[in-house]
């Protein structure tokens, strides 16, 4: 049995094998409509969200499974104060695989060693999401036919912004990636990244203040929300939210072949003047999500491709 806690569960060759597997659900989702018959999917959220539960729920649905699941703590016994470890001990006697998403780092990870049905993380804390990885990985595939060999620019909140972490995690391992970070001082990467993964494997990026200065460089600009929910004060969030605003003008700096990616959901870093442009890719993104999922509950279920 395995578990889907961070990118780097999954070899290169495997992500590929999903990204593969995700491009034909996509040409022809009929074919995989009854491979998990019978199957069902629970999912546990302690914190809100749009597009990770929903794209969950569609994916086993796409794949003639069901679901059952909460949307919120306060809604389940974690309300009463029961703990993560007896909630997954019991809905491993519910459901065939779990995706949960909690506000504390390493939730997924503890649940996991509690779990007899494979565990995914959709998300822990400011730490890992993973299968936004997967996705944007998908998508960025789709885009530019290839992973290796561009330049990736991350804008925004990089500190708390745990798709970011798992982005930079996943795409190191690929080959001629170089990473632009432009965050205000206060939300640089993390340490522990900058160090255990770009300096640890020579990987080429800059950091940057300066989002019109870094346009025209980028093959990827990959948006991120200052992450309110992370914030101790405030004040802190006033002064940062509107650091950057993507819109139109700053788009005529961008190559004609630079998408825009951002996982969603969005405040005001992107402006809905440039939701027409061709390069905004970030709805279309949303959508990947759901074909990845449903490759990735394939293999963890390890179902059998349709012939
Ligand atoms: N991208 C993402 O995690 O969106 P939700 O918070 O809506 O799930």
């Amino acid at each position: 049995m395995r578990h889907l806690i961070s990118p780097l569960d999954l070899s290169v060759e495997e992500i590929d094998q999903l990204i593969a597997l995700a491009s034909d659900i996509e040409k022809d989702r009929s074919r995989y409509a009854h491979v998990c018959d019978g199957k069902k999917l629970a999912t546990l959220f302690y914190e809100p969200s749009t597009r990770t539960r929903l794209s969950f729920e569609a994916a086993m649905l796409n794949l003639g499974g069901s679901v059952l699941g909460f949307s919120s703590a306060d809604s389940s016994s974690a309300a009463k104060g029961e703990s993560v470890s007896d909630t997954i001990r019991v809905i491993s006697s519910y459901a065939d695989i779990c995706a949960i998403r909690h506000p504390k780092e390493g939730a997924a990870y503890v649940a996991a060693s509690k779990s007899s049905i494979p565990v995914i993380n959709a998300g822990d804390g400011g730490h890992q999401h993973p299968t936004q990885t997967l996705t944007d990985l998908l998508t960025i595939h789709s885009l530019k036919g290839r992973l290796s060999n561009m330049t990736v620019g991350l804008c925004g909140d990089l500190k708390f912004g745990r798709t970011v972490h798992s982005l930079i995690h996943a795409l190191a391992r690929y080959s001629g990636i170089r990473f632009v970070l432009i965050s205000p001082p206060e939300l640089k990467i993390p340490d522990y990244i900058r160090e255990t993964v770009l300096d640890a494997n020579g990987i080429e990026y800059r950091e940057t203040t300066n989002l019109d200065d870094a346009m025209e460089e980028l093959d990827i600009l990959y948006m991120t929300r200052v992450q309110r929910e992370r914030f101790f004060n405030e004040e802190d969030y006033i002064r940062m939210k509107d650091c950057y605003i993507l819109d139109k003008e700053k788009m005529k700096f961008a190559k004609p072949d630079m998408f825009i990616l951002h996982p969603l959901p969005r405040v005001n870093e992107i402006s809905v003047e440039v939701d027409d442009d061709p390069r905004a890719a970030y709805f279309k993104q949303a959508e990947y999500g759901v074909y990845i999922r449903m490759a990735l509950i394939m293999t963890l279920l390890e179902v059998e491709k349709p012939c």
